[in-house]
């Protein structure tokens, strides 16, 4: 298959949602390169995780972003670049890909650049409240520096990974449902969109070359994964054959704690504000700038709630 396909670049790979691109992409056959950063020598797990890629074919780059060389080089090797780092709210990663973007620029052969991005549309986002809003606001910036640069691209808007949101019924900083007792957000009923982790790598690296996501924002949208949060507790309590006490969390009571919060969990709290108060992801996708992920791929088979919530009975 190598010499056919695009060659993949994936920058981020030992990271939470990378790992799974780079499972998507060894899947679908492409030429899988990954930029490991020296760091990772001293952390034996994801040292592990990169040979364990390596033994099923991916190649190994040493390299980082703040590296412009080492990141050159990269880039002379591959056809598409995809970048899954991350950023919180002291180390700013996602700005980082500018200097991708420049050297990408400089390169000058890419044919399609997928930013870091993986969650709610940062181009929708421009109201978010503080301190959530940083993370759009940098997303954003990436964008302009990519679209000036006459970069081809294509946005991914995730939305809401399984793992952090319907694992647990969307309990902040919980990852397992619960079984006695659950926090509804308002009255429960804003339309969420719930994807599987994997599911979000194969998207994505089915997107990476197809002309439909060319310079356009890809909005995965498992059609029956679209459901509020009182209809995923639904799901959980026929799984579980329980029903669960419930209390209505107002949106005065959601946002009247944060500032005594820690910095990460206000950022979290914000973010669950604006999907669950303000329902966020509730939107109709505009073409032609937008496309749905269900319009695409309508045989895509892919993980649905109900499938998910299961593995915790
Ligand atoms: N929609 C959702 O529910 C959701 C949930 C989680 C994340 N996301 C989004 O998904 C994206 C990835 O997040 P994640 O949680 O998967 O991230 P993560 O687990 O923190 O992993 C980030 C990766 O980026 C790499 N990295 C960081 N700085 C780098 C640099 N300067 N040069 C090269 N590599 C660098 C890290 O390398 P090392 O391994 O060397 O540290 C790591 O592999 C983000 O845009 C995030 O906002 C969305």
């Amino acid at each position: 298959m190598e010499g056919t396909k695009d060659r993949v670049l994936i920058i981020g790979a030992t990271g939470y949602l990378g790992r799974r691109f780079v499972k998507a992409s060894l899947a679908l056959g492409y030429p899988t390169y990954l930029l490991y950063r020296p760091e990772v020598a001293s952390d034996a797990e994801k040292v592990q995780m990169l040979i364990g890629f390596k033994m099923q074919g991916a190649h190994l780059l040493e390299g980082s972003l703040g590296n412009h060389e080492s990141m050159v080089s990269a880039l002379k090797q591959v056809d598409v670049v995809v970048s899954v780092v991350a950023g919180n709210h002291l180390r700013h990663a996602i700005l980082e890909q500018i200097k991708l973007v420049n050297a990408i620029k400089e390169v000058g052969t890419i044919k399609r650049f997928i930013p870091s991005e993986f969650g709610m549309d940062p181009g929708r986002m421009k109201h978010a409240i503080d301190p959530g809003a940083y993370v759009f606001k940098d997303k954003r910036i990436v964008r302009e520096a990519i679209e000036k640069a006459g970069i081809p691209y294509t946005y991914i808007s995730a939305n809401c990974c399984a793992g952090y949101f319907l694992s647990a019924l969307a309990q902040i900083l919980n990852f397992m449902p619960p079984r006695d007792h659950v926090l509804i957000y308002g009255d429960g009923s804003k339309k969420c969109i719930w994807v599987d982790e994997d599911d979000i790598g194969m998207y994505t690296m089915m997107a990476i070359n197809d002309p439909r996501t060319l310079n356009k924002s890809l909005y995965l949208r498992p059609r029956g994964n679209i459901l509020t949060q009182i209809e995923v507790v639904q799901l959980w309590e026929k799984l579980i054959g329980k029903e669960l006490k419930k209390t209505f969390v107002s949106e005065e009571e959601w946002l009247g704690n944060m500032d005594k919060m820690a910095a990460p969990m206000q950022i979290g709290v914000a973010h669950f504000y604006q999907i669950f108060y303000r329902g966020d992801l509730d939107f109709e996708v505009e073409s032609p700038d937008g496309v749905d992920s269900q319009d695409l791929w309508p045989d895509y088979k892919y993980v649905t709630a109900e499938e998910y919530l299961k593995r915790y009975v």
